[in-house]
């Protein structure tokens, strides 16, 4: 068992909020050592990874700059000699997801001398989840937070070293890394990240104090990735950011998502995406591309949290309901047959059943296609942690429920709308019941099921719908292969 703690850097609550003015952006530096090549010889590491694309993707930096020093990747966690946790904490439930996985991996931990635990990602840039692990969870060697993730092979030096439990967690973010070694999950769909961070602050959110400081890639940079991608094969790319709508807004250039957008669709990649939008920061100019570019898939998530201006107000969201389903007509007229998602919040402090009858108003003129629901959930340090929480957790079931009703009546009108009708459709992978089944998603991100071969995966096939579900479509593959 180790003894010492090594704490290099514990993030500093009144520092999350800092922003610096300028980010530094600079090359990645490789770090091997001979105590981690010949640890990592013939080992095998495993990723757990919660949360959003975000993670995801840092999951594959991870994995590349793991792969680079010798480390092989398993499947299974319970044979693993490297385990990451890389963790999320926008609600409560993500949270105890992971402080349960900790604890049951304790005696895998404490029966192998030669594992290594380590939890990363959002939720240990948190002060008091450093101070419950280091305290209660003694199994874990390793913790580190989303600013340093380029240092993780150095930290597994200094534990293996001095055999230590390490704990460094950045405060904030000092500079941008390029250049970084990845190994892509996929070999047919990619994200690319545009930036970093997010600097909205909206009021129930942890995510500006756990991911920092906004910060966009140099679009060079950006672009060089999506032609590597292409160049691979890739049929897929989906621009990744907090806030994509607001890229650029640091760089003093004038660079704006609108301008990137274009020049990602001009290098012809069949399918391009971006998530999340920010109703706040989405410009007009944004819908003229989606319509020049057939390649730029027609499909938006908007997140719009809540339909009442007085809980949008408090939520520091920045935007009226009318301003918002104003975006949502222009997107309508504008694109014909473009599916709409959002995120929606309810229980929000202070929502009485008035602002909750403003938010179904609000759900049913948007006429979604697909939407994410959440109860609310306080998040230590964040300003909404201090409004009283006066929505009882009955209420909130209750008005869950009635939400999900009311988006399930545009969500199936739209899939039973689609039975019939042909799509093109880009196969991921065979379906997790059926072998013979394939799933993929349309341009509109609909998900799809229908048989064929499993050499089909990566390319993009016609499919006729046969039959709707809520969340998902069954079809039959009409026309070959659309290469
Ligand atoms: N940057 C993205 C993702 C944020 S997290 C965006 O702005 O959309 C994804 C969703 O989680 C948010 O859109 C919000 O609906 C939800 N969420 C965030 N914090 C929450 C909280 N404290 N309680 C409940 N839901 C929350
Ligand atoms: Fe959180 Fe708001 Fe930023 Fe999205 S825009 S990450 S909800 S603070
Ligand atoms: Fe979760 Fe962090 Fe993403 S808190 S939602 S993993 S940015």
């Amino acid at each position: 068992m180790k003894k010492a703690v090594n704490i290099i850097s514990k993030p500093q609550t009144n520092e999350l909020r800092k922003r610096l003015l300028k980010m530094e952006v600079k090359d990645f530096t490789c770090f091997s050592s001979p105590l981690v090549l010949s640890f990592a010889q013939n080992k095998t590491y495993h990723i757990r990874t919660y949360g959003c694309q975000a993670n995801m993707r840092d999951e594959e930096i991870m994995a590349g700059l793991l792969e680079n020093v010798g480390f092989k990747k398993t499947d299974d966690i319970l044979t693993a000699n490297l385990i990451i946790l890389n963790t999320c904490c926008v609600r409560e439930n993500a949270e105890n997801k992971v402080i349960g996985e900790i604890g049951s991996l304790k005696n895998y931990r404490l029966n192998n001398e030669d594992v290594l635990l380590a939890v990363c990602g959002c939720m240990v840039q948190q002060e008091h989840m450093i101070d419950l692990i280091v305290k209660k969870y003694r199994h874990v060697d390793l913790i580190f937070g989303t600013h340093n993730l380029d240092n993780l092979i150095e930290l597994i030096d200094i534990s293996l070293r001095d055999n230590s439990r390490v704990v460094d967690v950045k405060s904030r973010p000092i500079e941008i890394i390029e250049k970084l070694p990845s190994l892509r999950n996929l070999k047919h769909k990619a994200f690319v990240n545009i930036s970093y961070g997010c600097d909205k602050f909206c009021t129930y959110c942890i995510v500006p104090y756990t991911r920092g400081q906004e910060r966009s890639r140099p679009k060079e940079e950006i672009l060089s990735e999506c032609q590597e991608l292409i160049n691979n094969g890739y049929q897929e790319i989906t621009l990744l950011g907090q806030n994509v709508n607001s890229y650029g807004k640091d760089l003093k250039n004038n660079a704006t998502f609108s301008m990137l957008l274009e020049e990602v669709a001009k290098l012809k990649i069949p399918r391009l995406r971006f998530l999340t939008s920010h109703p706040f920061d989405f410009s007009s100019d944004i819908i003229e591309v989606m319509k020049t570019y057939p390649n730029i898939m027609k499909y938006v998530h908007l997140p719009v949290q809540s339909g009442s201006d007085e809980i949008l107000k408090l939520m520091g969201r920045k935007y009226t309901s009318k301003q918002y389903l104003q975006i949502i007509k222009d997107l309508r007229k504008n694109l014909p047959g473009v599916h709409i998602s959002t995120d929606l919040i309810v229980g929000f402090p202070g929502e009485g059943e008035e602002q909750f009858l403003e938010t179904l108003e609000v759900v049913k003129e948007a006429a979604y296609e697909s939407a994410f629901t959440f109860i609310y959930s306080s998040r230590v340090g964040t300003p909404a942690a201090k409004l009283i929480d006066n929505v009882s957790r009955e209420v909130k079931g209750e008005r869950f429920q009635r939400l999900v009703d009311t988006l399930e009546v545009s969500i199936k009108k739209a899939a039973d709308q689609m039975v019939g009708k042909t799509y093109p459709v880009l196969v991921d992978g065979i379906s997790k019941k059926k072998k013979e089944i394939l799933s993929g998603y349309t341009e509109t991100n609909k998900l799809v099921h229908f048989p064929g071969d499993e050499s089909l995966i990566g390319q993009i096939v016609y499919v006729e719908i046969l039959k709707s579900h809520l969340h998902s479509l069954r079809g039959k593959i009409v026309d070959g292969v659309n290469k």
